[in-house]
C-alpha cells in the first residue's frame, strides 16, 4: 500500500495516464495534482478510476489557491493570491516550495521565529533553530527580560561556530518581539518527580492560554507550535484561544516520543536509528499509541528485526522516557530532545517540502476522530498542516488511537470547568 503525495505525482515525469495500486491512498493534493498535471489515474487492473482517496472526499475545484480546510498550509499569509505564474511557468499550488525571493513576496514572510520561554527547552530549541541559519531573525521571549537578552547575546557568540547569519535578540514580550511566522509556545512549568504532566494543567493553561491570545494580535498570519505541557490539552486551549485557523496551531510531541523509540530500538539491536521509521501518534503520555504495523528498520519490519517482547520493552520504555529522564534529573524534565524536536518541526515548515511528521492536530473526521487536537501523522508546509495523512492501521491500533483520543476530550472538559 502506498500513499501518493503531490510530490510523488510530480515525481512521475511527462505521463498522461499513472497506474496506482488498488490499495494505495491518494491524497487530495495528488488528486490535484494530477488533474492540474493532465495525469490520469488508474488502477492497475481495472479501468481509469478514481483510487481510494487518503482523506476527505476531494473539495471542488478551488482557484489555485483559495482557502479550503487542511490547505492553510499552502495558502500565502500575504492574502490569497490568483493565478500566480512563478518564473518556470509550472502551475502554481498550495504548499508548492517557490523561489526564496518569491515565497517571502507570496508568503508575507517575516523571516522571523520567536521562542517564549528561555528555559532548558526554550534555549535548545533556539540554539537548533539558529545553527539551521534559515531565519533572518530568531527572538527569545521570557518573562525575565535579562535571561531572554543574556541567553540571546550567548546564543549569538556562536554564529561563527554554528555558521549562522540569523540575528538572535531577547526580550520581555511576544509584543515586543513583533510580527513573526512561527512562534514556538514553551513556556510554562515543568514536572517534578512525581508529577504527571496533567499535574500542570491549571497553570500552565493560563499561561499557554495568554500567550496564544497576544501572539494572535501581535503575528496574526503566524503558525504556532505548542511544547508546553500537557501537550494535547494545551495545544487545543491554544487553538481556541488564538482564535486561529487549526492548521496554524500544531503541537510538538509526535517529533520526540518517535524518535524515543527509534534511539530505544536502535539500542535494542534493530540498527541505526536514524533508519529505523516510525510513528508515535495518540497522546503525549499514557495514550501513545506507537503502530509497530508502521514501523521498519532498513525497510524490513521491526518485528522481523527484534523479537515481540524486546519491541514491546522498547514501546512501554519510549512512552515512559519523558518520566525516566524527570526521575534521573530530579531539578525538570528533559530538554535536549523535546528542543531538537521543535526546532524540527519548524524547519520542515519553514522548508516548505511536504515533509510527513507526527503533530498534535485537529483531528476532523480522521481515523474517525473529530473535534479533537491529537498526534497524527502531518504533511507540513510553509503555512502549518497541509493535510492529515491516513494509514493503513491494524484495527487494534485503530482502537487504541481512538481511546486516546476520547482520554484527551475527557481531560478537556476536566479543564474546561477548571478554568
Ligand atoms: C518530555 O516528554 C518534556 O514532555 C516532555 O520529556
Amino acid at each position: 500500500m502506498k500513499v501518493w503525495g503531490a510530490g510523488d505525482i510530480d515525481a512521475v515525469g511527462e505521463v498522461t495516464t499513472l497506474e496506482v495500486g488498488p490499495k494505495d491512498l491518494v491524497t487530495p493534493l495528488a488528486r490535484e495534482r494530477a488533474r492540474e498535471l493532465g495525469i490520469e489515474l488508474v488502477i492497475a487492473g481495472a479501468t481509469p478510476a478514481a483510487p481510494a482517496m487518503a482523506t476527505t472526499p476531494p473539495t471542488p475545484p478551488t482557484p489555485a489557491v483559495a482557502a479550503s480546510p487542511r490547505r492553510g498550509a499552502g495558502e500565502p499569509r500575504g492574502g490569497p493570491v490568483r493565478s500566480l505564474r512563478p518564473p518556470s511557468g509550472a502551475l502554481y499550488r498550495r504548499g508548492a516550495p517557490l523561489p526564496d525571493a518569491l515565497a517571502s513576496a507570496v508568503h508575507g514572510s517575516t523571516g522571523r521565529v520567536v521562542v517564549v520561554g528561555a528555559g532548558h527547552v526554550g534555549m535548545i530549541t533556539a540554539l537548533r533553530l539558529a545553527d539551521a541559519d534559515l531565519f533572518d531573525e530568531l527572538v527569545l521571549v521570557d518573562i525575565d527580560e535579562g535571561r531572554a537578552a543574556g541567553v540571546a547575546l550567548d546564543l549569538t557568540h556562536t554564529a561563527a561556530l554554528g555558521g549562522f547569519a540569523t540575528r538572535v535578540r531577547g526580550t520581555g514580550t511576544v509584543e515586543d518581539a513583533g510580527p513573526a511566522d512561527y512562534v514556538v509556545i514553551t513556556a510554562g512549568r515543568a514536572r517534578q518527580p512525581g508529577m504527571s504532566r496533567s499535574d500542570l494543567v491549571g497553570t500552565n493553561a493560563a499561561i499557554v492560554g495568554d500567550l496564544a491570545r497576544r501572539v494572535a494580535r501581535t503575528s496574526p498570519h503566524a503558525v504556532i507550535v505548542v511544547v508546553t505541557n500537557p501537550l494535547d490539552e494545551m495545544t487545543h486551549h491554544a487553538w481556541q484561544a488564538s482564535g486561529f485557523p487549526p492548521e496554524r496551531v500544531v503541537g510538538m510531541a509526535g517529533v520526540l516520543d518517535t524518535a524515543r523509540f527509534q534511539a530505544l530500538a536502535a539500542l535494542a539491536g534493530a540498527g541505526r536509528a536514524d533508519r529505523i521509521d516510525a510513528v508515535a501518534l495518540g497522546s503525549h503520555g499514557a495514550e501513545m499509541v506507537i503502530p509497530l504495523s508502521q514501523a521498519t528498520s532498513a525497510g524490513r519490519p521491526l518485528s522481523d528485526v527484534i523479537d515481540k517482547a524486546a519491541l514491546h520493552a522498547v514501546v512501554d520504555r519510549a512512552r515512559e522516557s519523558g518520566a525516566e529522564v524527570v526521575g534521573l534529573l530530579k531539578t525538570g524534565s528533559a530538554f535536549l530532545a523535546p528542543g531538537t524536536s521543535a526546532a524540527g518541526m519548524v524547519l520542515a515548515m519553514a522548508r516548505d517540502r511536504g515533509q510527513i511528521m507526527p503533530a498534535a492536530v485537529l483531528a476532523d473526521g480522521n481515523y474517525g476522530i473529530h473535534d479533537v487536537y491529537i498526534g497524527l501523522p502531518a504533511r507540513l508546509g510553509r503555512g502549518g498542516v497541509c493535510e492529515i495523512v491516513e494509514l493503513d492501521l491494524r484495527p487494534d491500533e485503530l482502537r487504541a488511537l481512538r481511546q486516546a483520543a476520547d482520554r484527551i476530550k475527557e481531560r478537556l472538559s476536566q479543564l474546561a470547568t477548571a478554568s
